[in-house]
């Protein structure tokens, strides 16, 4: 099997100034040499200046969001193209609430996903079920559906990771079991193997999103094709998400 190189991915969210920035500068210096891939995904302002700080050390910058324009008449929108300039490798795409606040398909994450990948951009694309979901048996057909309409052809181990995030685990302090994070993650690397082939199946690394906190990392990380995490508050605070980065990388 290909070699899946760990990954801890922070979603700031709507959170964070220029007062924050101290925060993942601290991170680098505490985690010099991580044992893992590190990304933060800071709310657009951010970006540049973010990208600056951690210029030459372990951290990796993302947007959040991206237009599927290149560019064009879309008053507060930003085209993966001004993500790539502002110094960001990534983009978090479909994430719930983005799916929920903002009416986005999986059309239009496709086509999100395009841009990125045309941009130059590392896709992390967002799946996951709601409670009511989970609760009618319906989890696994979500999923996979979400993954068929929001991937577009072409995915690669080096421009797709997956984020497998239940919508009601998000900021809730409530996780899945392991073998439901399991279940899920092996029935998401299934359908990308059967769809892109083995080689390229293997490649893309899936992350588990949805209250990771330092406390509960090293027994998520330790089901089935959990690659790493996405983690929304955990991933504000040095300290706490430099416990996440050790669980992952063993550092
Ligand atoms: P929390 O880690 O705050 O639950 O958020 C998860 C998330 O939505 C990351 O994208």
């Amino acid at each position: 099997m290909r070699h899946r190189r760990k990954l801890a991915a922070g979603n700031w969210k709507m959170n964070g100034t220029a007062d924050d920035l101290g925060e993942v500068t601290a991170l680098a210096e505490a985690h010099p040499d991580p044992g893992c891939q590190i990304v933060i995904c800071p709310p657009a302002t951010l970006l540049s200046r973010m990208a600056e700080a951690v210029e030459g050390g372990p951290v990796e910058v993302g947007g959040q969001d991206c237009h599927p324009a290149a560019s064009g008449a879309h008053t507060g929108d930003v085209s993966a193209a001004m993500l790539a300039d502002a110094g960001a490798a990534w983009v978090i795409l479909g994430h719930s609430e983005r799916r929920a606040d903002h009416g986005e398909t999986n059309d239009t994450v496709r086509d999100k996903c395009r841009a990125a990948w045309d941009a130059g951009l590392i896709a992390i694309v967002c799946v996951g079920e709601t409670l009511e979901q989970r609760e009618a048996q319906n989890t696994l057909d979500i999923i996979s559906g979400q993954l068929a309409g929001s991937v577009p052809d072409g995915a690669t181990g080096h421009n797709l990771v997956v984020a497998y995030e239940p919508v009601w685990a998000i900021g809730t302090g409530k996780i899945p079991t392991m073998d439901q994070i399991g279940e899920v993650h092996d029935a998401i690397r299934a359908r990308l193997e059967r769809r892109f082939g083995e080689g390229v199946g293997r490649s893309v690394r899936l992350l588990y999103g949805g209250s990771v906190k330092p406390g509960n990392a090293a027994e998520i990380f330790a089901v089935s094709n959990v690659d790493g995490a996405l983690v929304g508050g955990a991933s504000l605070k040095a300290a706490d998400f430099g416990g996440i980065v050790a669980a992952l990388g063993g550092d």
